[in-house]
């Protein structure tokens, strides 16, 4: 069987992580966003935090696309194009690619060298799909190569990233995918959900510290290539469930009154004083059908766990 990977690089500029701290810690509310975490020891850390019983998202909705592929593929039906913005290692996707058999599978991703890596895996496991590796920052855009067959699509954006977006960036994300996979194109989506407060803070303050660990790793990033002189042992990791704004808050909170120097700037941070590092947004189906028929994608059909601790949800355009 022929093996065939196709690497498209539009060489994503990330800004830099100096002058993302530099930016970040120069607002009245301090933060720095999430992207930053995902250096190789935070990719690393990520992958352990998806292993811990707490951190209940990655196993249940692997259960949701296991128990149900059957129906999402006679829904989608056979020969789509297959697109993942943000892939990172592709893994869930393995669930669905013999039932959805794909005319292609183009990963997406921001790391090119992680992007590599993992479609080459794929193709060693499924050498009948054709493969279009694209390194692109999808926040900015999707492309669609155009060596890609032209064929209806399936946009597959799993694991609730979308909810490390506010509502606003992500109905302008459901818009430019519906954009970019056209009437008759679809989107399998899985999305976190409102549940109790114990259950969500339990989730990202796992009892092993890899939440922690992982949160704290990005002021050793700070100290390291930043060059910041910031002791990663005078900050403590918070996550906790904002009820009114419906999403878990991620922390890095200064044990001390303490000043940090980066590139000829300083930087009070008072005792007890916070730097935002993450948002994790929680939405109801309600909430989310609303928000997606915003962008202009509409329900094709949901499935919930018994516990409706996670949902998938399939959309069309
Ligand atoms: C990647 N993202 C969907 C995760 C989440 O749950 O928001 C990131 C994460 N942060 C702490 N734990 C997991």
């Amino acid at each position: 069987m022929s093996k065939t990977i196709t690497f498209h690089d539009y060489q994503p500029q990330i800004q830099s992580l100096k002058s993302a701290v530099i930016a970040g810690l120069s607002k009245a509310d301090k933060a720095i966003p999430p992207k930053y975490f995902y250096d190789q020891r935070g990719s690393e850390l990520f992958s352990e935090i998806c292993e811990q019983p707490e951190y209940y998202p990655p196993t249940v909705e692997r259960a949701i696309l296991r128990n149900n592929s059957e129906e999402i593929s006679e829904l989608t039906g056979t020969d789509r194009l297959v697109l993942e913005p943000g892939a990172g290692s592709a893994t869930k996707i393995r669930l669905l690619l013999e039932p959805l058999q794909p005319s292609a599978y183009l990963p997406m991703d921001i790391s090119c060298e992680y992007l590599r890596y993992s479609a080459a895996e794929i193709v060693d496991d499924f050498p009948w799909l054709p493969v279009h590796a694209v390194c692109v920052d999808f926040t900015h855009s999707i492309p669609l190569p155009e060596a890609a067959p032209k064929r209806h699509k399936l946009a597959f954006f799993p694991g609730s990233s979308i909810g490390n977006f506010t509502p606003k960036e992500a109905c302008h994300f459901l818009d430019m995918v519906r954009e970019t996979i056209k009437p008759g194109g679809m989107l399998l989506i899985g999305v976190d959900t409102k549940k109790s407060t114990d259950i969500l803070n339990a989730a990202y303050n796992d009892a092993a510290g890899m939440t922690a660990a992982f949160n704290l790793n990005l002021l050793h990033r700070i100290r390291d290539e930043a060059e910041a002189d910031c002791d990663p042992e005078n900050f403590e990791h918070q996550a906790f469930y904002n009820q009114e704004r419906g999403r878990i808050e991620m922390h890095l909170i200064s044990r001390c009154r303490q000043t940090l120097h980066l590139n000829g700037n300083e930087f009070l941070l008072e005792k007890g004083e916070s730097i935002h590092t993450e948002n994790s947004y929680k939405y109801s189906p309600e909430e989310f059908i609303a928000l997606a028929s915003q962008a202009g994608l509409h329900l094709v059909k949901h499935w919930l766990d018994e516990e409706a601790l996670f949902a998938v949800y399939l959309l069309k355009s």
